[in-house]
């Protein structure tokens, strides 16, 4: 039986988690993809769970990958948005919960705009919550399947340079990607305008961080280019100028990917302002994985559901992932999956 590493009730943030834990988790993931390429994509591994997703901001890729997730591992999934729920007529988000959980549910996917409301949730509550996104504090299953993505196409995290370049201060997708990649050992290039860089990463410089001002030296010999979303909805003054001076100074062009590693990706969060934080020929150009990013997105959250809405049986999860992993592995050998060919580490780039 393979050592179990990830025993925890809640998926809060990617700070909290040693390495093990996360490479466990990204493994766990690996093994997962495979199911989403099967002709039937379905595997009763939660047969008779239930997982409510309780948004609060709107959502495409997480609302929906967590849906998709919990269906094709045969657990009921119900959503629900603030504008359907209580919430709308005074109802506060502890009540909300307290009246959630009186249903019984397996798990708690929540995504709120208040940082910090999913660790409330958890610490009030008996089910298992997944931080679906906090405000500007954390998004762990961004920086996961960010992470699973980068693996996939680069074979390793460790030694790694990324530059994750744009608005920094409101982006939780930059925070857990920050904390997952100097975690996992590799070097992290953040640029953006000063008032956008928070200073609370300086204690994360001896940890393999660096912060420039000029996009230019971020993306210097950078393996990974992240580019972020302007939050303009999180931004309560004027930050810079405006968006054309934003788009000529920190939006990612082309020109930029000369100074990058030859074979560099390049990866955005969704959803794009085109033409503003990332020129559209890089945006469905070959070196991006923007799609191969919301892909795995499906199996990260079908990762997190299983290990944390599977009953808790730590033995119980260790030995379903590797039967999992075993058929994921009979159904490649006997060719009925349909899966992408893999690419070949080294100067070739995605190519869509
Ligand atoms: N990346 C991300 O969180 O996208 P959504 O807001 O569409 O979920």
């Amino acid at each position: 039986m393979q050592n179990v590493t990830f025993n925890r009730k809640h998926l809060l943030g990617i700070r909290e988690l040693a390495p093990g834990e996360i490479t466990h988790l990204l493994d766990t993931a690996e093994n997962f993809r495979d199911i989403s390429r099967r002709e039937i994509k379905k595997v009763p591994a939660l047969r008779g769970r239930t997982v409510i997703n309780l948004f609060f901001e709107p959502s495409t890729r997480t609302r929906t990958s967590f849906e998709i997730a919990a269906k094709r591992l045969s657990a009921d999934a119900i959503n629900i948005s603030v504008s359907t729920s209580s919430m709308s007529k005074g109802e506060t988000l502890l009540d909300t919960a307290r009246n959630l959980e009186a249903m019984a549910p397996d798990c708690i996917v929540v995504r709120h705009s208040m940082a910090g409301a999913p660790q409330q949730l958890a610490r009030m509550g008996n089910a298992p919550i997944i931080n679906a996104g906090d405000g500007a504090h954390e998004h762990p299953t961004q920086a996961l399947l960010d992470a699973l993505t980068i693996r996939e196409y680069k074979g390793r995290i460790e030694g790694l340079k990324v530059a994750i370049i744009g608005d920094v201060l409101h982006s939780r997708v930059a925070r857990s990607n920050i904390y997952l990649l100097t975690k996992l050992g590799a070097t992290v290039s953040i640029a953006g305008p000063g008032t956008l860089v928070p200073a609370e990463f300086a204690e994360l410089v001896e940890q393999g961080l660096s912060v420039e001002r000029r996009i230019e030296d971020a993306i210097e010999g950078a393996d990974v280019i992240m580019i972020l979303r302007i939050q303009r909805e999180r931004q309560d003054a004027a930050f810079f100028p405006s968006m054309r001076e934003y788009a000529v100074h920190y939006g990612l062009h082309p020109k930029h990917l000369e100074r990058a590693a030859a074979d560099a990706i390049v990866m955005h969060p969704g959803p794009m302002n085109r033409g503003v934080e990332i020129a559209s020929e890089i945006a469905d150009g070959s070196r991006s994985l923007i799609l191969d990013q919301v892909t795995n997105g499906v199996a990260v959250r079908m990762a997190v559901l299983y290990l944390l809405a599977g009953g808790g049986h730590a033995e119980v999860d260790a030995d379903a992932t590797e039967r999992i992993k075993h058929a994921a592995k009979a159904e490649t050998r006997n060719g009925t999956t349909n899966g992408k060919r893999k690419r070949k580490q080294g100067n070739e780039t995605p190519n869509r």
